[in-house]
């Protein structure tokens, strides 16, 4: 069997967790590949809400396995937060999550060195998450890093050695070297941890495909976010783009199947950083009030614009995306025209290839579209939609390249188009 990937073409929080969750039903397994608890996937169903951070959007359905992988940087503390709010709700997440042994753990006195970098930047700040993102995966690569696979040997002794370098480097940027409340739940969350199941979940995912079983990865932030291509340096510390589930999960490349993206009928941005379409007018104000545009995880303002296809065709391309998804119609229903940027114009030269750097100079070229003006949140069948609803489908469509197969109209797990493959 092939691995499918489900990857944000934007700048995160496309609505990657709701269409993991709609589309887990057919797949044996679910695993994340990278990042950590930078993200919040949120999930409503049944007039529930929930918002993952570290754990996969698969654990809501049932029978599949649940798997985070090596790519994957992992906070004890938040981890234990997280599952057991779960746990309380009714997932017996001890029988289907099963945790990478290379994935890399995120201490305490990363969270402080997240905050001293961020701190040292002043102006030109990221706006991370201050989840210690960036310091552990400097560790990774720096070959400092501790791993879920530690905790079985001498792990206090490897705790201790990270520890000291991370003050000692704490102290040369002049940040906070007091960690010991944070310590004691960590080391909590260290023990919490062990009750889980800890694997080698490279051999695990390759056996499963070879006995013929189905996995969904399952991207977290989103490909302008990316390390290598995405908006640097204003972008997360991982491989968002869907060569980084093969890197994230021990899949080589020939085995990925479908690549879905995702992407908003808009975009949106939260933290520092470039973004050609942003709208500082009250259409973005507008677009934030109807579609909460706040973010899951740290409630900042989104900040929000209208799409773009030239990064969209970028990313498209990165991922080798076989199928997109349209989230967030609805937040789209009252307006009079639609505006999509198929071109920048850059020093008076218009293009259509996403330039190097999209930090200065661009002005977006817009076409305009006619809105719908229908409440899409009620529609339920590809044959209901308005006319100029579907010609902003074809003309996506058309700018893209890709089909687009499922279109998402609300955020409840019942708000989810699937179309007919022509
Ligand atoms: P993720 O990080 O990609 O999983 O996305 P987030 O959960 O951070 O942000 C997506 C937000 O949009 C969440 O609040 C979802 O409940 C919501 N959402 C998802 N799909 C739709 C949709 O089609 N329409 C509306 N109005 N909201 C949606
Ligand atoms: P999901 O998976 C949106 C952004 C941060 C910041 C930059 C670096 O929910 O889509 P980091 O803490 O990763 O070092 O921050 O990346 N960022 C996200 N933006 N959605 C996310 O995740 C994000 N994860 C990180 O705001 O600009
Ligand atoms: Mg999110």
């Amino acid at each position: 069997m092939k691995v499918d990937v489900l990857l944000g073409l934007q700048w995160g929080d496309e609505g990657k967790g709701k269409v993991v969750d709609v589309l887990t039903p057919h797949y044996d397994i679910v695993a994340r590949f990278q990042g950590g608890p930078n993200a919040g996937h949120t999930l409503e169903f049944e007039g529930k809400h929930y918002v993952l951070r570290s754990i996969p959007s698969g654990i809501f359905q049932h029978g599949q396995v649940n798997v985070i992988g090596n790519g994957v940087v992992l906070d004890p503390i938040l981890f234990m937060e997280e599952a057991t709010e779960l746990e309380k709700s009714g997932v017996e997440l001890k029988k289907i999550l099963k945790i990478s042994r290379k994935a890399h753990l995120i201490m305490p006195t990363h969270r402080r060195l997240d905050a001293a970098n961020e701190r040292l930047k002043g102006e030109s700040k990221i706006g991370t998450t201050g989840k210690g993102i960036g310091p552990t995966y400097t560790d990774k690569v720096s070959r400092n890093g501790l791993r879920v696979g530690d905790i079985e040997c001498d792990f206090e002794h490897k705790y201790h050695v990270a520890k000291q370098r991370h003050i000692t480097l704490l102290n040369a940027l002049g940040g906070d070297t007091n960690v010991d409340e944070l310590e004691k739940q960590w080391m909590q969350g260290i023990d919490y941890l062990k009750q889980f199941d800890i694997i080698d979940s490279e051999f695990f995912i390759n056996h499963q495909l070879a006995e013929g079983k189905s996995v969904l990865c399952e991207g977290a932030q989103g490909s302008m976010l990316d390390i290598d291509f995405g908006s640097y340096p204003f972008v997360t510390s991982s491989n968002t783009v869907c060569a980084g589930a093969c890197a994230g999960l021990g899949v080589a490349p020939a085995k990925i199947g479908e690549v879905y993206g995702i992407f908003k009928a808009y975009c949106t941005r939260v933290g520092a950083g470039p973004f050609p379409t942003e709208l500082f007018d009250a259409t973005g104000a507008e677009i934030r009030r109807i579609g909460h545009e706040f973010g899951a995880v740290t409630g900042r303002e989104r900040r929000c614009g209208w799409i773009d296809l030239v990064a969209l065709r970028y990313t498209i391309m990165l991922n080798g995306v076989t199928q997109l998804i349209m989230m967030k119609s609805d937040v789209l229903d009252g307006f009079d025209t639609i505006k999509a940027c198929d071109a920048y114009e850059v020093e008076g030269r218009i293009t259509r290839d996403f330039p190097f750097s999209i930090e200065h100079g661009i002005k977006p070229v817009y076409t305009e579209l006619p809105g719908w003006k229908t409440d899409m949140t009620q529609i339920s069948c590809e044959e209901q939609f308005p006319k100029a609803f579907s010609d902003y489908i074809a003309f996506l469509e058309q700018k893209l390249g890709v089909p687009i197969t499922i279109v998402s109209v609300g955020p409840d797990r019942e708000q989810t188009i699937m179309r007919k493959r022509k």
